[in-house]
């Protein structure tokens, strides 16, 4: 099959080829772009092949993708490159040199939040088919990838961490040969001549980055430099052996790929030089074209959760994973081990069915993550029932799910959502809560709320769940954790106190549909940043989540509002720089018209800001978050500073224990 393919495809480049090599009998290829559209002295512009959203910006820029999402660009040299050697079949094929340079720059549209990279190509067609957006970088899709009649090889320049491929960071360069796992990857960095150290290169800030991709056919060495200059280093940040031979065919295509996922970026390509009978000329930075003037209003700083978040949140919109569930085994005699459990009731189905009026649109209160809530009446006792319906296609996990329900079925807080029973029928759950009157919290505290909460009102609730996740981490017999703590699981009784819903159960929903599927349990936005790393959730992990709603509810609006300025648009960070201005009363609701106790508002952001550090050791356990609401407990000074990291801009956060909370 492959071998076919193979075949069709040296047939179908066949004719072309032919006229090229009779056209140009000498197999010495060479050229540079100073920008795509200006003529060069010597060779009038060969115009690149463009695929996907790729484009020529009217400065003659390549202008791979856009801000668009889930779309790819590719731009490709029209006419393909001889890499082997042919004419002297009698000694062993080698791959002839090559050497290229080129300049690029990724200027993510949420420059916090990130975006995809994008790869150097090598080709056998200059339109990549098939190609996937997002992750596959617009080089593969999820069938052809790791295929050997790919014959697509590429140097990723890559500021996601993909877990699914095994990235070493958000900040890499990769190579690739046939599939998106590398086979080699280092950090993004460069080195200055006279200096052994490696700086720090971000990939995505936005700055012109030059890279030079160098490959010895004959000692098979592949060297990869990176620099922020015209001239190049001579240390490589990427050098080792690797035999292309298998994979390159007689004639391939250069050129770039790009993608955008949910967020997205801009990929430009400002300049190229290609040799393969000699070093590639190194660009000048200087004489190439520039960008038309950009909107200065991202922030000039980046964080320290600059790349965390950005890691946390794509991965999640990735949809890939870190969290692998162990499927169980045989699921008999479930049911029976259950009944014996003193755990909630076993409601029938049909009584659930009934209840619901058989799961009425009408009495959809609201989706989860995994399912439809329904409201309904036991038709006895005429008690209100929240109804949970998740759907699951294996029976897989079922023992897992009763021993969880049978876990916390058995806790019971004020501040907890109560768990009234289950139900199960062909492989759908029904988990069956005390029905809150008021719904969730998250109808409340963003853009046309039910009813604007006064701050006594937030206060309360804050307080209660503070006390209801306290009981879960530390006064039950065992720890359980949340793990998806949200807005939309804090729950309002009639008489407005927080309740926490979903507790307990997360682990269950990892099941999913789809046994393959493997994802990361929480929210966007609430996700502390090492999650994404170790994949293991943690009480402190609850605790950040814990942060991000505190924040959320003084400030009336979400963690990420991707339609907020720039400056707003992470809400921690913006607090952050609310706090550094001294102007930090400025991010509370402005729908609370300035009627709030200042003290309590002060304890509950800086509380949150110290909640949401990205280092897990500076969170606070659920009881120091008690006894600082409590105002038993001085809150640390809190306190950030600019500092400037060579290239970068990191904000450094610093909690000083000494200073009196004011
Ligand atoms: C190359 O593209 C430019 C516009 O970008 C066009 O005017 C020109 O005709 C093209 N040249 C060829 C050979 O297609
Ligand atoms: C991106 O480019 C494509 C193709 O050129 C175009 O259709 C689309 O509107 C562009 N999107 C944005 C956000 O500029
Ligand atoms: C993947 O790409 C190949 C071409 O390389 C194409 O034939 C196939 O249909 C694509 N599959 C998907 C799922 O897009």
């Amino acid at each position: 099959m492959s071998l076919l393919h193979h075949h069709n495809l040296v047939l179908h480049l066949l004719p072309f080829l032919y006229l090229y090599v009779s056209i140009q009998p000498s197999f010495s290829q060479s050229f540079t772009y100073n920008g795509f559209t200006s003529t060069n002295t010597n060779n009038k512009i060969t115009n690149l092949t463009l695929n996907g959203i790729a484009s020529i910006t009217n400065q003659g820029i390549l202008k791979l993708t856009n801000t668009s999402s889930h779309h790819f660009g590719q731009g490709f040299y029209p006419i393909p490159i001889p890499f082997k050697n042919n004419l002297n079949k009698a000694i062993k094929k080698t791959l002839n040199s090559f050497s290229t340079a080129f300049v690029f720059s990724i200027e993510p549209e949420y420059r916090k939040l990130g975006g995809h990279g994008l790869a150097f190509t090598f080709s056998p067609t200059k339109c990549i088919l098939g190609a996937q957006p997002s992750q596959y970088l617009g080089l593969f899709n999820v069938t052809n990838n790791g295929n050997a009649s790919n014959h697509v090889f590429a140097i990723e320049f890559d500021t996601v961490q993909d877990f699914v491929f095994r990235d070493i960071d958000d900040n890499h360069v990769g190579v690739n040969i046939n599939r998106m796992t590398s086979i080699n990857s280092t950090r993004a960095g460069f080195f200055v001549d006279g200096d052994l150290m490696k700086h720090d290169l971000c990939l995505h800030s936005g700055k012109k980055i030059q890279a030079w991709i160098d490959y010895d056919g004959v000692t098979q060495e592949l060297n990869v430099t990176l620099s922020l200059f015209s001239i190049k280093p001579s240390m490589p940040i990427m050098s080792f052996q690797v035999d292309l031979e298998p994979v390159f065919l007689d004639f391939m295509y250069v050129g770039f790929s790009a993608s955008t996922g949910l967020l997205s970026s801009n990929h430009y390509i400002f300049g190229w030089s290609f040799n393969i009978s000699g070093k590639a000329q190194s660009l000048d930075l200087d004489n190439l074209p520039l960008l038309p003037q950009i909107k200065k209003n991202q922030k000039s700083f980046v964080s320290v959760f600059y790349c965390s978040v950005s890691v946390a949140i794509l991965f999640l919109l990735l949809g890939g994973g870190i969290y692998v569930v162990k499927m169980s085994k045989s699921i008999d005699d479930v049911a029976e081990d259950w009944e014996l459990d003193m755990g909630p009731h076993r409601f029938s189905y049909k009584e659930l069915k009934d209840a619901t009026k058989g799961f009425n649109e009408k009495n959809l209160l609201g989706f989860g993550g995994s399912g439809k809530v329904y409201k309904g009446v036991l038709p006895d006792s005429k008690t209100e029932i929240a109804v949970k319906r998740i759907l699951k296609e294996s029976k897989h996990g079922l023992k897992e799910f009763v021993s969880e329900i049978s876990t916390v079925g058995r806790l019971r807080h004020r501040h907890l959502v109560q768990l009234l029973g289950w139900s199960r029928k062909k492989g759908e759950f029904l988990l069956v809560y005390d029905f809150m009157g008021n719904g969730s919290l998250d109808k409340y505290i963003y853009k046309n709320p039910k009813m604007i909460l006064s701050w006594e009102q937030r206060f309360k609730i804050i307080n209660g769940i503070a006390n209801g996740l306290l009981y879960l981490h530390e006064e039950w017999e065992q720890t359980v954790l949340h793990r998806d703590i949200k807005a939309g699981n804090v729950l309002l009784d009639l008489e407005l106190n927080g309740r926490l819903g979903d507790f307990g159960l997360a682990k269950l929903y990892d099941h999913g549909s789809n046994a393959n599927t493997t994802k990361v349990v929480g929210t966007l936005g609430y996700l502390a940043p090492e999650l994404t790393r170790t994949g293991k959730p943690t009480t402190s992990s609850d605790v950040y989540a814990f942060g991000a709603l505190l924040l959320e509810v003084v400030c009336g609006r979400r963690p990420i509002e991707t339609k907020a300025s720039p400056e707003e648009l992470i809400l921690v960070d913006w607090v952050w720089d609310k706090l550094r201005e001294g102007v930090l009363l400025e991010v509370v609701d402005s729908r609370l018209n300035g009627e709030f106790n200042e003290v309590e508002v002060m304890v509950v952001l800086k509380l949150g800001l110290l909640c949401s550090s990205d280092e897990p050791s500076f969170r606070p356990s659920m009881r120091q978050v008690i006894a600082y609401l409590e105002q038993k407990m001085p809150l640390p000074g809190v306190f950030g500073q600019l500092c400037a990291d060579g290239e970068k801009e990191v904000f450094v956060v610093e909690f000083d224990h000494c200073v009196p909370f004011s």
